[in-house]
C-alpha cells in the first residue's frame, strides 16, 4: 500500500505521516527533507539557492547524513529548500530516488507537496491536509521557538504565506490537491483526532 500526503507547512502532515506509518508498518519518507538537505548544503556552502548549477550539483551528491542534520529544520533552510524546490532539474534529481522509496516492500508513506500528483500518481491513498495559516504560523513559531530561534509570530506568518504562494504558484510540481485526494482540515483538530480520521479514511478506502 501507498500513502500518498501532500499540503502546505506546518499543515500537520508530517506527524500525521509518521503515525500512519508506524501504524500501518510502512515505510516513511518525508520528501521534504530531501530538499531541505539540498538547501541545507547551499547554506552551508555560503551559495545562493537560485543559483541553478550549484543547487543541481547539490542535489546530485545530495549527503544522507545531512538529513539528521539539526540545522534542516532552520527557517532558513526551509526558505531555501523551497528555493531550489523550484528547479525543475533539482526535481529531477530527486524523483527517482522517491519512485524507488515508494516501491519498498510491504509499502511506504511519503509526505511532501507533489506525492499525489506527480511522484506517486498511483498511490492507493491520498491525503491533502491543510490547516488555516494562523494555525500554521502558531505551530511553526512553537517548533522554531522550542529549537532556540529568536523569531516572532509575525515573521513566521509572513515567511510562511510567502512559501505557500512560492510552492503552489511555480510552474514544476506545484502544491496542488490530486482530484483523488481526500481533504484533512487540521485546523481544529489536535494531533490524535487527526489522527483518526486520517485512520479511518486509509481503512476506508482499503475497504472500497
Ligand atoms: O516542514 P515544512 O512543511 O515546512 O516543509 P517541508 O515539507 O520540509 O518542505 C520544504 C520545502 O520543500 C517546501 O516549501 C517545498 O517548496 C519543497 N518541497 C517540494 O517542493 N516537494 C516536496 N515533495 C516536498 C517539499
Amino acid at each position: 500500500m501507498i500513502i500518498a500526503i501532500d499540503g502546505p507547512a506546518a499543515s500537520g502532515k508530517g506527524t500525521l505521516a509518521r503515525k500512519l506509518a508506524k501504524h500501518f508498518n510502512l515505510a516513511y519518507l518525508d520528501t521534504g527533507s530531501l530538499y531541505r538537505a539540498v538547501a541545507l548544503r547551499l547554506v552551508l556552502d555560503g551559495d545562493d539557492p537560485n543559483i541553478e548549477e550549484r543547487a543541481v550539483e547539490a542535489a546530485r551528491k545530495l549527503d544522507g547524513s545531512l538529513l539528521s542534520d539539526p540545522g534542516l529544520r532552520s527557517g532558513k533552510v526551509g526558505e531555501a529548500a523551497s528555493v531550489v524546490a523550484a528547479n525543475l532539474r533539482v526535481r529531477e534529481e530527486i524523483l527517482d530516488f522517491q519512485r524507488r522509496y515508494a516501491a519498498s516492500p510491504g509499502g511506504a508513506v511519503l509526505d511532501g507537496r507533489d506525492i499525489g500528483t506527480i511522484v506517486c500518481p498511483d498511490a492507493d491513498v491520498k491525503l491533502f491536509v491543510v490547516a488555516n495559516p494562523q494555525v500554521r504560523a502558531r505551530r511553526r513559531f512553537e517548533e522554531l521557538k522550542a529549537a532556540g530561534e529568536d523569531v516572532t509570530y509575525d515573521t513566521v506568518l509572513a515567511d510562511l504565506q510567502a512559501r505557500d504562494a512560492r510552492d503552489e504558484g511555480r510552474a514544476i510540481a506545484p502544491l496542488k490537491r490530486a482530484s483523488d485526494a481526500l481533504l484533512l482540515d487540521t485546523s481544529e483538530l489536535d494531533i490524535e483526532t487527526a489522527f483518526e480520521e486520517a485512520v479511518s479514511i486509509v481503512e476506508g478506502r482499503m475497504n472500497a
